[in-house]
């Protein structure tokens, strides 16, 4: 085995013949493409708005400012997350506050965000770790019964179930991401999906510098628009996902089998109904973790980890608190190959070298 990629896509013939049939349609950037996928996604996911930006980072700003999250306003986000989801916060000068995880699911908890509520606090956004929806109605029920706008950070949960109705598809707002590693991709891109007009408008108009009409600007609003090119990439990912979610599902099952109970895995609730399988992470012994991870990456496995975010030179100038959970779960965790295009023999493969140093 040459090496192992941490997130190989699969692109087919079809993709590429879309992207042909935009570049020969005199319309490259943002247009008739883009509409069609929005339309698309709104279908799929069954809620009434979808709107398509650059990336998941610019969904969740876009997000953030069509609720008027304003500076000094505080946010309640997972101390264990992908950087983005503090980095969105920050961006708009509000202030992120961090809320430890539950150590079994890898989500956060309303019960582990309650204690950080303060008379500052605006929004709370729960992360759906690995694509594994958090308790939606539980966080629901906090959020209104704090008066408290709920953004759900769905970036890695495309496809995935909460009591067999679709991420996306709730009463809050959510967004997803369209990066390469993701169930579907725009190679980059990303999108917020809604069930209220007014903030399905607003978010339109924030996309493109706060504009609404010609050159008429009602929002604070940048460039977060995507192109054609990646919209009509984005249609035909969209008709492979369900066979996508069926590989990695697949996927998964080997490891597992292979690797039993050497290792542990995210603990999946029974109000999940699809895993979509956007991360597959084993945890392992914390002291042994990067011995671990150093052998797989010899051997040419590409892997991932990401370290608590709070202890990172630039944010832990931020936070004073302790997250103890999101520690242990971010020194113990190795997220392994897996991808839309990854393929049984190297998922065996893996697993030969991951049971030798086990
Ligand atoms: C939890 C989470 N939030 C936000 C993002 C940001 O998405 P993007 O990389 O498309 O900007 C990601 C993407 O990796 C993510 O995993």
């Amino acid at each position: 085995m040459k090496s192992v990629s941490f997130a190989p896509p699969a692109i087919g013939i079809e993709e590429y013949e879309a992207i042909n049939k935009v570049f020969s349609s005199g319309w490259l950037s943002q247009g008739p493409e883009t509409d069609q996928f929005e339309k698309e996604l709104a279908e799929y996911i069954g809620c009434k708005h979808v709107i398509v930006v650059n990336n998941g980072t610019s969904a969740l700003i876009c997000a953030l400012l069509s609720h008027g999250i304003q500076p000094g306003d505080e946010v309640i986000v997972p101390a264990y997350t992908f950087i983005a989801t503090i980095n969105s916060v920050l961006s708009i000068g509000a202030k992120p506050v961090l809320a430890d995880i539950d150590s079994q699911t890898w989500n956060t908890t309303p019960e582990l965000m309650k204690k950080k509520v303060t008379e500052k606090t605006k929004a709370i956004m729960p992360v759906d770790i690995a694509g594994m929806a958090v308790d939606i109605d539980e966080f629901e029920d906090f959020a209104s019964e704090n008066n408290l706008i709920m953004i759900e950070d769905s970036a890695e949960s495309i496809g995935g179930e909460y009591k067999k109705k679709k991420i996306g598809s709730f009463n809050h707002t959510s967004i997803f991401s369209f990066h390469m590693a993701k169930l579907i991709t725009t190679i980059e891109g990303g999108c917020i999906s809604t069930n209220d007009d007014e903030i399905a408008q607003k978010i339109r108009s924030i996309r493109n510098h706060g504009m609404e009409g010609k050159y008429h600007y009602v929002n604070f609003g940048l460039n977060l628009r995507t192109t054609d090119i990646q919209s009509s990439i984005g249609r035909i990912q969209l008709k492979k996902i369900d066979q996508f979610i069926n590989h990695r599902k697949k996927m998964v099952q080997i490891y597992r089998d292979r690797l039993g109970d050497r290792v542990s895995y995210q603990k999946i609730p029974s109000y999940i109904s699809i895993h979509p399988y956007m991360i597959f992470s084993i945890q392992v012994d914390g002291n042994r973790r990067d011995d671990i991870n150093t052998y797989l990456n010899h051997n040419q496995i590409s892997t991932r980890m990401w370290p608590s975010i709070y202890k990172s030179p630039y944010h832990n100038q931020l936070f004073n608190d302790e997250f103890p959970n999101a520690d242990k779960v971010a020194n113990s965790l190795i997220n392994l190959p897996i991808g839309n295009g990854i393929k049984e023999n190297e998922i065996n493969y893996v697993c030969d070298i991951l049971l030798k140093k086990l």
